[in-house]
């Protein structure tokens, strides 16, 4: 019972964790679209520290509580759980790729607004918001699957 108990702590949150993280995730897409640069780094950069919490605290769980018994689940819970690695997956590389191209940028015109500092290549430009815009759609995408996984955890479908 215990152990069930410290599963459903763990992921009630990690569930809010996911729901900071996207909020700081689209706060952050808000801000580049009003022009504030900063806080837009900001905002990602928030982000980006809660995913790597997630992913400390995660690496814990399976040490002292183990992995979840998948046997147990249901066929609908399993594909839920497939799509929302996928989305998971897709968040952190895509997100990875978005911290590095952002920080490249940071080094531009764009974001110090000096007229000293090379201008932004707008490949470079394009390039991160591309990889930015598909990381936040997973982290949406993987929160929105992350409910199903609390709601089989819960025993909803059991
Ligand atoms: C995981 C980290 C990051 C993510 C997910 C991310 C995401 C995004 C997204 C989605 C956009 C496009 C917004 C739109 O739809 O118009 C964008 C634009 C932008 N980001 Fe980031 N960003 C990240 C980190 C950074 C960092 C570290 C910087 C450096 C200061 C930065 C600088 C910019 C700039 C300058 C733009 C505007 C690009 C343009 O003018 O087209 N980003 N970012």
């Amino acid at each position: 019972m215990q152990a069930v108990d410290t599963r459903v702590a763990f992921w009630t949150g990690a569930l809010i964790n996911m729901a900071l993280v996207v909020g700081f995730a689209v706060y952050g897409v808000r801000q580049i679209r009003r022009g504030q640069v900063d806080s837009h780094r900001r905002s990602m950069r928030a982000a980006s520290s809660l995913i790597v919490v997630f992913l400390v605290s995660y690496v814990l769980k399976r040490l002292w509580i183990g992995p979840e018994d998948l046997d147990l689940w249901g066929r609908a819970a399993l594909i839920n759980l497939w799509v929302h690695e996928t989305m998971v997956a897709g968040m952190l590389i895509a997100g990875g790729m978005a911290l590095v191209r952002g920080r490249r940028l940071a080094r531009t015109r764009r974001v110090t607004g000096s007229p000293d500092d090379p201008k932004a290549e707008p490949s470079a430009l394009q390039g991160h918001r591309r990889v930015g815009r598909i990381a936040v759609i997973c982290s949406i995408l993987g929160w929105l699957t992350a409910c199903g996984i609390l709601a089989q955890i819960f025993g909803v479908f059991s």
